[in-house]
């Protein structure tokens, strides 16, 4: 059976529904240029021990590097007799330099520990580039805060009316979830940095090996402290998962937001065209698929993490072919995000805001009656008492159809006779923005201090 590596103690090959169930090429390819580093390290290590000699060691060293340019070039392929990428590579070598050669470099390792510790590399760097796309998309929101600095909206909680606030407040504050998102791909990193090679099949390698060198050479900051986790453990995996699944989530929050604003009932923003699609039978339509895909992936990236941790619970230890279920999920959501977050990206970075609009929408719905109560506890009055006194302004302005602004002096102190026509100093957007001047606040100097901090957190991130 060639390509296999357990051909030893079985005198019959596979079933071919046992061979099509056992295959992994389909997906474990993109772990081949990992694999051959892993093997370049794994031979020096065996040269250092005494296993290799040094003619031995160029002779597959060079192997190795003719097959990685021929992985590359897509020359080498997985056969169809090939179970795993693993066993794919051994064939490729010993194509190259001959079973005499190519035959030494399993010794000492396991595709347990081998896939443990490419899975890992593989994730450490699909998280990077992930994060940098993350950034990418902060770097727009950013943007357009710092096109829009004193655009004013309607603040909503229960998706009503509730305080007027900056647009570019609104717009910092879905850059903070994917900060956070940033940072929490670097804490991953800092529990993957582990690696799993010269854990053997479980039990550790007896050839004298070093697994220290191992890890360093493939850029991990130590080597496993148990043979038998590193080869059966995955919550590297579910964690990063989580992570791609929190990303997604809060995406999705940004992108519910943008469908609301493109509908006309809201009329906040146009979409690019670029970044927008039609409709096959309206001719009318602009629709925005970019943030609905991102609504409808996030199902899937929360799909891929509660199937992984589904695949891992109640594993015994040490390695069960279960694991080789791990890669897939976490593949796909990589590649969801991917693929979304270039296009959220763009999407963002070329939103028109209708400013007028939402200012216009601002103080509608009465969101300046917290300001009357506010005001009202600056001029001694209880809160409690202060929160009736500006229920009863709203419900009398609801009453005749006028905005709390236009509320008579009579009918002012009629509700409280604290109730001065100072109070209309405050019954304004922009007062009562640039009132909200505390840290976190909404106002204009906070919110540019906010901008600044992101954008420095950025640069470090
Ligand atoms: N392809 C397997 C995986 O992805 C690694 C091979 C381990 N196979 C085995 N029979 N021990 O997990």
């Amino acid at each position: 059976n060639a390509g296999s590596l357990w051909g030893g103690r079985f005198a019959d090959g596979p079933a071919a529904a046992m061979a099509a169930l056992s295959k992994s090429t389909h997906f474990d390819w993109v772990l081949a240029p990992y694999d051959i580093r892993a093997s370049m390290a794994h031979a020096r290590v065996l040269n250092g021990a005494g296993l290799l000699s040094a003619p031995d060691l160029e002779t597959m060293l060079d192997g190795l590097e003719r097959l990685a340019a021929d992985v590359e070039s897509g020359v080498f392929v997985a056969a169809e007799t090939d179970e795993d990428v693993h066993g794919a590579l051994e064939r490729g070598l010993i194509d190259r330099v001959g079973p005499e050669v190519g035959g030494r470099l399993r010794a000492g390792r396991s595709r347990n520990d081998q896939v443990a510790t490419l899975f890992r590399m593989w994730l450490r760097d699909a998280v990077r580039r992930v994060s940098s796309g993350v950034l990418d998309v902060v770097d727009a929101l950013t943007a357009q805060a710092a096109a829009h600095p004193s655009a004013a909206m309607p603040g909503k909680t229960h998706s009503q009316a509730a305080q007027p606030v900056l647009l570019a407040h609104h717009l910092l504050a879905h850059t903070h979830p994917l900060l956070r998102d940033v940072e929490r791909f670097h804490d991953f990193d800092v529990r993957a940095a582990v690696s799993p090679y010269g854990s053997g099949a479980l039990a550790g390698s007896s050839l004298g090996l070093s697994p220290e060198k191992i890890a360093a050479e493939l850029g991990f900051d130590s080597s496993a402290e148990n043979s038998i986790d590193a080869t059966s453990s995955r919550d590297f995996a579910a964690e990063a998962s989580f992570v791609l699944a929190m990303t997604a989530v809060d995406l999705s929050r940004l992108a519910e937001e943008i469908i609301s604003w493109s509908t006309p009932e809201y009329g906040y923003v146009t979409l690019a065209d670029a970044w927008s699609t039609g409709s096959s039978i309206m001719p009318q339509k602009k629709n925005p698929d970019v943030a609905e895909l991102t609504r409808g992936k996030t199902g899937r990236l929360i799909g891929n993490l509660t199937g992984l941790l589904a695949t891992l619970k109640a594993q015994p230890l040490a390695y069960n072919r279960d694991l080789q279920e791990d890669k897939e999920p976490v593949f796909d959501s990589v590649a969801q995000l991917e693929l979304l977050l270039p296009a959220i990206t763009g999407l963002v970075a070329t939103l028109e805001f209708h400013t007028d609009r939402m200012a216009e929408l601002a103080p509608a719905g009465f969101t300046l009656a917290t300001d009357i109560a506010e005001w009202l506890v600056r001029q001694g009055i209880p809160f409690r008492v202060a929160h009736e006194a500006a229920g009863a302004c709203v419900r009398v302005a609801e009453a005749r159809g006028v905005g709390l602004a236009e509320l008579s002096d009579d009918e002012l102190t009629a509700i409280d006779p604290a109730l001065t026509p100072d109070v209309r100093d405050v019954l304004t957007v922009e007062g009562s923005i640039a009132s909200r001047s505390a840290r976190g606040g909404t106002s204009g100097d906070q919110v540019a201090e906010q901008r600044e901090r992101v954008v420095a957190r950025v640069a470090v991130l």
